[in-house]
């Protein structure tokens, strides 16, 4: 398998065998890392970080895996680079290409990712845009087969915005690696239906399959993995909080959830969660609207089901994993 050279925008873009190389190799690189064993294959590299939204896990993934795989970083964060004000990505990415050898991007439009890509000429990473979020879906396919053993034929339910960035993402991974996708949300928050006839050919392909539903019970009864994300993403306005929570309350994770799809199912959840009011947004939306939690409660948080720091270390070893593979490491 050699994918030196490629891009990672959107899984759409890799087979279901280039998707398992890539989540095998970052187990192998967990387990070396583990162990102390040195992985500074990319000795003398240096690639650019580029966040025009917030980050902890995404950013500091990158930053420890170039570290450990022998290269340079230089962050560029949301506020003190030319981009998109005073100059364009096209031209950013002629510039960034000619001093580094691969480019991160965290972003708004995916549309912002593939112009980078396209010009660049070094291989580009999506560290998130409001469309998808590929390298959390490795950590999170990593984390499920260190689970249970195995991907395909696992059932999983998102819970919640099933349109943006994390839904579509794991609409994508679940469908491409022969496993049973559940989007649990009212009607209006279902995935594009352009990209659910795409992941249906997916499915078809693999043995996966793909159904929506506006059903709790029967959508999360014994599933082996309930997923859920924020209510609000970032970039997006305040004032839609008050319709998401109207809208989205029904859909929280809680141990009833947790019941229903039984004993050994897990919870995931990408993180950043507002499980409790230990957050300034946690306590804001709490005194404006009246509620403790949102997507999901302390109790299933905190519970045995949640494997959610599991699945933040696996961020780390995925994209390293990303990094070597696309670098040609
Ligand atoms: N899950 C995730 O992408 O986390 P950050 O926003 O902290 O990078
Ligand atoms: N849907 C969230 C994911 C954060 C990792 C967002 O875009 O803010």
């Amino acid at each position: 398998m050699n994918l030196a050279g490629r891009n990672f925008l959107t899984l759409k873009d890799f087979t279901a065998e280039e998707i398992v190389y890539m989540i095998d190799l970052a187990a192998g690189l967990k387990d070396k890392k583990k162990k102390g064993i040195p992985v500074d294959t990319l000795r003398g590299k240096n690639i650019a970080l580029i966040f025009e939204k917030t980050s902890t896990r995404t950013r500091c993934s990158f930053e420890v895996a170039a570290h450990d795989l022998g290269m340079g970083t230089t962050y560029l964060d949301p506020k003190s680079s030319q981009i998109g004000k005073k100059e364009s990505i096209k031209d950013t990415a002629r510039v960034l290409g000619r001093m580094f050898d691969g480019i991160e991007y965290r972003g708004f439009g995916q549309e912002i990712v593939e112009t980078l890509a396209e010009y660049a000429g070094v291989p580009v990473w999506n560290g998130l845009t409001n469309e998808y979020h590929p390298t959390q879906m490795l950590a999170d396919m990593l984390t499920i087969r260190e689970h249970f053993g195995y991907l395909k034929g696992i059932s999983l339910t998102y819970m919640g915005d099933a349109r943006y960035n994390m839904g579509n993402s794991l609409m994508i991974a679940c469908s491409k690696l022969g496993m049973h996708f559940t989007a649990c949300s009212p009607e209006k928050y279902f995935p594009d239906p352009e990209l659910v006839a795409l992941c249906e050919e997916y499915a078809k392909e693999s043995g996966g399959s793909i159904t929506l539903t506006e059903y709790v019970d029967a959508g999360t009864k014994d599933k082996d993995v309930i997923y859920t994300d924020v209510w609000v993403s970032m970039g997006e306005p305040d004032e839609v909080w008050k319709e998401r929570i109207e809208d989205l309350s029904p859909y929280k994770v809680t141990m009833d959830v947790m019941k229903n799809a039984g004993e050994n199912s897990v919870f995931l959840h990408c993180l950043p969660a507002f499980h409790d009011l230990e957050t300034e947004i946690g306590r804001e939306i709490s005194s404006r609207f009246g509620i403790d939690d949102m997507e999901v409660t302390d109790e299933v948080f905190e519970s045995p089901h949640s494997l959610v720091f599991e699945e933040a270390e696996n961020r780390m070893h995925t994209i390293k994993a990303v990094i070597a593979a696309t670098m040609g490491a």
